[in-house]
């Protein structure tokens, strides 16, 4: 594990555009539980996983049966985790990268805002937050404390509206069957497109679309090719993406060699120790 942790720091090092995807395995130990590790939430509630493939499909079908039953219910344990947690020295690492210079972006499946709590700027929420709301039909989003839901649900106002196009307002998360809003769609393409190292922490890969970003970077172009002004033809050499996985275990992205090497065990102890040896390399 060592001399994976210094091959990765040396990559880091001589990458001229890094990005990190990162998954739930990066916020465990924060204390929120993952999904489909030994001790995730799909794994301990296979009909938790089946209810949330309905969601939003019951959503679609009667917004304000929907809302009236989320408010009036006890607030999912979930909730209470992603409320109470705080970034963990994974999260510290990435953000420390990014500070450095070496990091350009982290594309995260987490609802739980734990990267920008960590100080990362330049972060794509690809499947949303739960401490924002989202109408679906124009795509504008709007922080929690700008709808009073409690208000609404007691003056039988529900489901909470869109002040710029009247569209119906959801959680900001993404449900499983809903599109991936098209800005930061497009925008972790443009990523995954650009890089020449993609850093994979604490994801099982198995959901798709988001799964499919490191497929793009291994499958992209390596040259391009075109006429400059003066019309002389030419080819532009695009450095091949080196792949690095984090994680617990080995995932069909180790499987199908779509990575180059995975360094096995917790994000939270490897991804610092990364930090360290980028540090020695750069003294
Ligand atoms: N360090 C490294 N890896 C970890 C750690 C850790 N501390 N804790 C767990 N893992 C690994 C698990 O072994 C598993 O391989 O992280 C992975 C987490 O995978 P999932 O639980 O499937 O989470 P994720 O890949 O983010 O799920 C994708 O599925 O349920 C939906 O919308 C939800 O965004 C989520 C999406
Ligand atoms: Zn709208």
């Amino acid at each position: 594990m060592e001399e994976l942790v210094v091959r990765a720091a040396r990559d880091l090092v001589n990458s001229r555009y890094a990005i990190a995807l990162t998954g739930a395995g990066i916020s465990t130990e924060s204390r929120i539980p993952d999904f489909r590790g030994p001790s995730g939430i799909w794994t301990k509630d296979p009909e938790a996983e089946r209810r949330a493939y309905l969601a939003y499909q019951s959503l679609l079908e009667d917004p304000k049966r929907w809302w009236e039953e989320s408010l009036s219910g006890p607030r999912p344990r979930f909730i209470e985790d992603l409320e109470k947690a705080m970034p963990n020295p994974g999260h510290y690492a990435l953000a420390e990268l990014e500070t450095m210079g070496i990091l350009k972006s982290v594309l995260t499946q987490n609802v739980d805002g734990l990267h920008e709590k960590a100080g990362s700027k330049n972060v794509l929420e690809y499947h949303g937050s739960m401490f924002k709301l989202r109408c679906i039909s124009c795509g504008s989003r709007f922080a929690q404390d700008e709808f009073d839901l409690e208000k609404l649900r007691v003056k039988d106002k529900l489901p909470p509206r869109c002040p710029k196009c009247t569209g119906v307002i959801k959680s900001d998360g993404v449900f499983f069957g809903e599109p991936i809003p098209s800005d930061v769609s497009h925008l972790s393409l443009e990523e995954a497109w650009k890089c020449d190292l993609m850093l994979i922490c604490g994801t099982s890969a198995v959901v798709y679309p988001f799964a499919e970003l490191p497929r793009v970077a291994r499958q992209r172009r390596t040259e391009t090719e075109g006429k400059t002004e003066t019309g002389i033809y030419m080819v532009e050499k695009i450095p091949a993406v080196t792949i690095i996985e984090v994680n617990a275990e080995p995932t069909p992205l180790t499987e199908e060699r779509i990575s180059d090497y995975l360094i096995r065990g917790k994000t939270g102890e490897i991804l610092p120790k990364i930090v360290e040896e980028v540090k020695k390399i750069r003294q």
